[in-house]
């Protein structure tokens, strides 16, 4: 059997508040709880996924810098960062992996600041707007390009 992809999934500040934080932006799901779906995703796609959250942009790019020895790709929702961050895009680049950028809230539809991210460049694609199951819709489109 060949061996399974594995995955990244990686969470910028704030979103370890989800559940409680702003619910009406982004809903009452917590991030346990959007971790055991991505976790069932992954394995009916035979994928493993070791995820990350921090509020901290060097701890962010440390671990996506040690993913390059392991992982196959990089599913990411950089919350604020997305907006204000060039390390955080070099760091994504420097790992020449293939990356999926998420948003919970469709970022288009908010306060204009939103609507440029750092990371759209260079990113496979972007999937913003539907709740916790952007997600599991960039984690299938991450994991279709990887040919699981
Ligand atoms: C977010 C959108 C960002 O603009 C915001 O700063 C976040 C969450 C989202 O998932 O909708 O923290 O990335």
């Amino acid at each position: 059997m060949a061996e399974a992809l594995r995955i990244l999934v990686v969470h910028g500040p704030n979103l370890n508040l989800l559940g409680t934080r702003e619910p009406e932006v982004y809903g009452r799901t917590s991030l346990e709880e959007i971790h055991a779906d991505l976790a069932a995703l992954a394995k009916e796609r035979g994928a493993e996924l070791e995820f990350f959250q921090s509020n901290h942009e060097g701890a962010l790019i440390d671990r996506i810098q040690e993913a390059m020895s392991w992982a196959d790709g990089i599913l990411i929702n950089p919350a604020g960062l997305t907006h204000t961050s060039v390390v955080l895009r070099d760091a994504l680049v420097a790992t020449s992996l293939p990356i999926v950028e998420v948003h919970l809230s469709n970022v288009f539809a908010r306060e204009e600041f939103r609507h440029y991210s750092h990371v759209s460049e260079i990113a496979l694609g972007v999937i913003s707007g539907f709740g916790p199951a952007s997600y599991g819709l960039g984690l299938a489109a991450l994991l279709d390009h990887l040919g699981a």
